[in-house]
């Protein structure tokens, strides 16, 4: 939803290209997100909930098939053994956006 909710697909896999992407989308998961972001070129300021509640092993499969729907060649998978390893500490969902802004300084995201 363009300037509500941003586009995942032909992104995810992007994003999940570095370890310090896959940490991020974790992250977005576990804890949710909040804060001013541009993705595709277009502002988002809303929030994501977390989904914490979910178990390793759905959000990593839930990340997969994400990344796995963009077009390029060998998309990143996700393992429920690295999402298990990002529950603690929990974060604020403005503590994932700062991430992301630290990630983008790092490696751009799209
Ligand atoms: C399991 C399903 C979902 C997945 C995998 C998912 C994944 C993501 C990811 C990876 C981002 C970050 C995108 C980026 O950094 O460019 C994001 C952002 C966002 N998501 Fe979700 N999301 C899901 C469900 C939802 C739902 C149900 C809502 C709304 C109720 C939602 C609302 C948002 C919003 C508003 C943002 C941008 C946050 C901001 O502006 O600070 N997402 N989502």
């Amino acid at each position: 939803m363009k300037g509500e909710i941003p586009p995942l697909i032909g992104r995810i896999d992007q994003i999940a290209r570095t370890p310090e992407g896959r940490h991020y989308l974790a992250d977005v998961l576990l804890n949710g997100l909040n804060g001013p972001l541009i993705a595709n070129g277009d502002r988002y300021n809303f929030s994501m909930p977390s989904f914490r509640r979910l178990p390793d092993q759905d959000i990593a499969a839930i990340l997969t098939y994400l990344s796995a729907a963009g077009d390029r060649p060998d998309p990143p998978v996700f393992h429920a053994a690295d999402i298990a390893a990002q529950r603690t500490p929990v974060l604020s969902p403005s503590a994932v956006a700062d991430e992301r802004r630290a990630l983008d300084k790092i490696h751009p995201l799209p």
